[in-house]
């Protein structure tokens, strides 16, 4: 017998509540489902921390990434983008493809985004009508610093768009405290639910560039999707994933019940009981600062070992699935997820199979050594 756990970063594990959630269907224009689609648009808004609005659609994050700089921004507008992983990559993709003028800062996969680039490119740049960063880079388990972000960009007149697609609701994102006029999020991580949702909380700063912006757009039109939400009760202008919506209902409401705060303190306690054990098994993490990095944690897959080998052996031996490397990591790294529906045993067991799987690989371990001392970070010592 061997059991399955999904340890990746996204999809992330789904709790049984959430799953059973999805059984009833409903139609989405009942009274039923408006009511279920009413508490989730204010459960996000608990989850975002903010008063804005916050636009739902039935899609992939990239969707709603897509749909931020579609309804924002207009062809020929500069932007700044930063990529120090596949997912800042990708904003600079998409402003590309939508014929923006995009100054991408790349910096080193591991590191931090600096808000001094930001500085100096804003300097030389006073034109800029948006800066695009990625809180969580997924790619490489770096989190970056949007609050040191947006003080900066709150000086000018550019939007501030962040990817929070895998950091929303596991690391702290004040959006309104902070500013930050564009945040995407995804339903597959810290929210606890498959695949197929995603959110952009929009600020009035953001919307006055809606009216202008001159991108198509058509499914991910903010204007349709604000039109149809503020009904009462609010709908989707189309035919939304329904069930998932259901979904998100329980795992919100489940979010509340734990309470943000001691959510995001859970993701920090089992990301350091985690970064104990990497280091206790003596290898090496990619991102250089940890100090926010609670979503996943990245390793370099020891001298001799392919990444991609620690991935199979974990799931071929052990049924489990813990994500490889992407882009230019790929075969070089690992990545151990701790973000959304993980318990403390889901941590000890996927570092149990770490343990086994290197051990099988023919890197020197000492049996237990990383369990031990993630048990020790959890017990508190
Ligand atoms: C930070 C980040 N941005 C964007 C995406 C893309 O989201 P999706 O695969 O849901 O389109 C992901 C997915 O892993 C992500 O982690």
């Amino acid at each position: 017998m061997k059991k399955s756990y999904i340890f990746t970063p996204g999809p992330s594990p789904v709790p049984p509540e959430v799953g059973i959630a999805q059984v009833k269907m409903v139609h989405h224009r009942s009274p039923d489902f408006g009511e279920y689609l009413d508490r989730v648009l204010n459960g996000l808004k608990y989850v975002y921390q903010t008063e804005n609005d916050v636009i739902m659609f039935t899609s992939s994050g990239t969707g709603a990434m897509e749909g931020a700089i579609a309804n924002c921004f207009s062809a020929g507008d500069k932007v700044i983008a930063f990529a120090g992983g596949k997912f800042g990559e990708r904003l600079v993709e998409i402003s590309n493809c939508f014929g923006l003028n995009c100054i991408a800062i790349e910096y080193e996969w591991g590191e931090n985004a600096d808000p001094a680039a930001l500085e100096k490119a804003l300097e030389e740049n006073p034109d800029t009508r948006g800066v695009f960063l990625t809180q969580s880079e997924t790619s490489t388990g770096v989190v970056n610093d949007v609050e040191a972000f947006a003080r900066i960009v709150a000086r000018t007149d550019a939007l501030f768009l962040v990817d929070a697609i895998s950091g929303l609701g596991a690391v702290d994102l004040k959006t309104d405290e902070w500013g930050v006029d564009l945040v995407v999020g995804g339903s597959q991580k810290a929210l606890m639910i498959p695949p197929g949702l995603a959110f952009v909380a929009v600020s009035k700063k953001a919307w006055k560039a809606v009216d202008t912006a001159t991108l198509p757009r058509y499914y991910f039109c903010f204007k349709a999707a604000k039109a149809s939400q503020s009904k009462t009760p609010p709908e989707t202008p189309y035919t939304p994933a329904i069930t998932l919506i259901q979904a998100l209902d329980v795992a919100m409401s489940m979010i509340k019940d734990e309470g943000l705060e001691n959510v995001f303190a859970r993701h920090e306690l089992f990301a350091r009981a985690t970064q104990a054990a990497v280091e206790a098994l003596g290898l090496e993490f990619v991102a250089t600062d940890r100090s926010r990095a609670f979503v996943t944690t990245s390793v370099w897959a020891p001298e001799g070992i392919k990444g991609g080998d620690i991935v199979k052996a974990m799931r071929n031996d052990f049924g489990m699935f813990i994500a490889g490397g992407q882009g230019k990591l790929k075969g070089k790294i690992f990545r151990l997820g701790h973000v959304g529906y993980f318990d403390r045993f889901d941590i000890t067991s996927q570092l149990a199979g770490l343990e086994l799987a290197l051990k099988k690989l023919g890197y020197p371990v000492e049996i237990g050594a990383g369990v031990t001392a993630a048990l020790k970070v959890l017990a508190g010592e």
